[in-house]
């Protein structure tokens, strides 16, 4: 049979479903409740449940809704909100509308029977491609490729596929491969022992690599990976902001602000900033911006612009431009003003912030 699949991921290995099936009969999970059944209605309804719910948290909701409707024809004909209160406490609310709409689907115009092929289930209400595939396999035995989160993970730790999954070229790339890799028969296993491993042993943290069938073949395993692969969404290019920080002291006195609770620094003292006092940060002249921005201060004597230094906080970094300045003379501050004069030899004492203390220490 012709491949159609990037050559660059290939694999030239035909065993991986071989291993995966063989591991799956000896160490996969065998007695889940949906496992005992080929009814496609009951498998709908475990896979539209294990969307984004763990095994443990479905299995008594999955029990719960078979005894309330123990047939497609019988979840069709129930009103929305039965369904929906028997839903509740499951999470992601629009799989249970889509539920119910895809019930609907399935008496009105598949004559209440599933359809075997991927396709067709795909363009039901709620059934995406991978879910599509698991319900073909698992119902009819349906040679179809699933690729849902888990999946993703195995197929990127040992073919070493790169980039983020959630990238469209990404996905495609991940889809051929998980194509590429079907069995020609014993589907249902194979596709058991995608999930299987997922969930069992290629787990996001902390894999049990020593457990894993495809340890040897495994790129992650091979190059020290597994923490890496699949690779995380690309960061966003981090925010910049800038301030212009007055350093003004007046004899042997430092001018310092109480910072407000909220906000970076919150309750800190800190030097004044420009634009805190009203100036602009992107001022041509920053005397004349100082000069005005100090009026209730004082008279300015010098000013020297200092190199400027960057400050990298979570969500932004702080582009900091200080001034240093010496007064002539000093005004009297109003006693609720938030600015006051510190002494320079009792700063050890200053809650101060890291960056600004250590411009003040040079
Ligand atoms: N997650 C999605 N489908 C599953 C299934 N059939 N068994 C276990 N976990 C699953």
């Amino acid at each position: 049979m012709k491949r159609v699949v990037d050559t660059s991921i290939t694999p030239d290995d035909p065993a991986f479903s071989e291993d995966l099936i063989a591991w799956q009969k000896q160490h996969g999970r065998h007695q889940l409740p949906w496992q005992k059944t080929c009814d496609a209605y009951r498998i709908w309804l475990s896979e539209i449940m294990l969307q984004q719910t763990q095994v443990t948290t479905v299995i008594p909701y999955y029990h719960r809704f078979l005894q309330q409707f123990p047939t497609v024809r019988a979840l069709a004909a129930a009103p929305v909100d039965q369904v929906m209160s028997l839903w509740a406490g499951l999470g992601y609310y629009t799989r249970a509308r889509n539920l119910h709409r895809c019930a609907q689907a399935i008496v009105q115009q598949h004559g209440g029977v599933f359809p075997a092929d991927v396709k067709s289930l795909a363009a039901l209400p709620g059934i995406g491609l991978s879910t599509a595939a698991a319900i073909a396999a698992f119902a009819y035995g349906t040679r179809a490729a699933i690729l849902d989160g888990n999946v993703k993970r195995v197929l990127c730790r040992v073919f070493g596929v790169e980039g983020f999954p959630g990238q469209l070229a990404v996905e495609r790339q991940l889809w051929q491969l998980a194509a590429s890799l079907l069995p020609e028969g014993d589907i249902e296993a194979y596709t058991q022992g995608l999930m299987d491993l997922g969930a069992t042993v290629c787990t996001r943290t902390r894999p049990r690599c020593d457990a894993c069938p495809m340890q040897a073949r495994c790129v992650a395993n091979e190059t020290n990976r597994t923490s890496e692969l699949p690779m995380r969404r690309p960061k966003k290019a981090t925010p910049e902001k800038r301030s212009v920080m007055l350093w003004v002291t007046f004899e042997d006195e430092l001018l310092l602000e109480q910072r407000p609770p909220i906000g970076i620094w919150g309750g800190l003292q800190s030097l004044p900033e420009l634009e805190r006092l009203g100036g602009n940060p992107e001022a041509a002249d920053w005397f004349v911006e100082a000069r005005a921005a100090l009026a209730d201060i004082g008279e300015i004597a010098e000013l020297s612009v200092l190199p400027e230094f960057l400050h990298a906080f979570t969500h932004f970094r702080l582009r900091v431009t200080p001034l240093k300045i010496t007064l002539a003379r000093r005004y009297l501050m109003a006693a609720q003003d938030s600015y006051h004069w510190r002494a320079i030899n009792a700063l050890e004492s200053a809650a101060l912030p890291a960056p600004v203390r250590k411009l003040l220490q040079g």
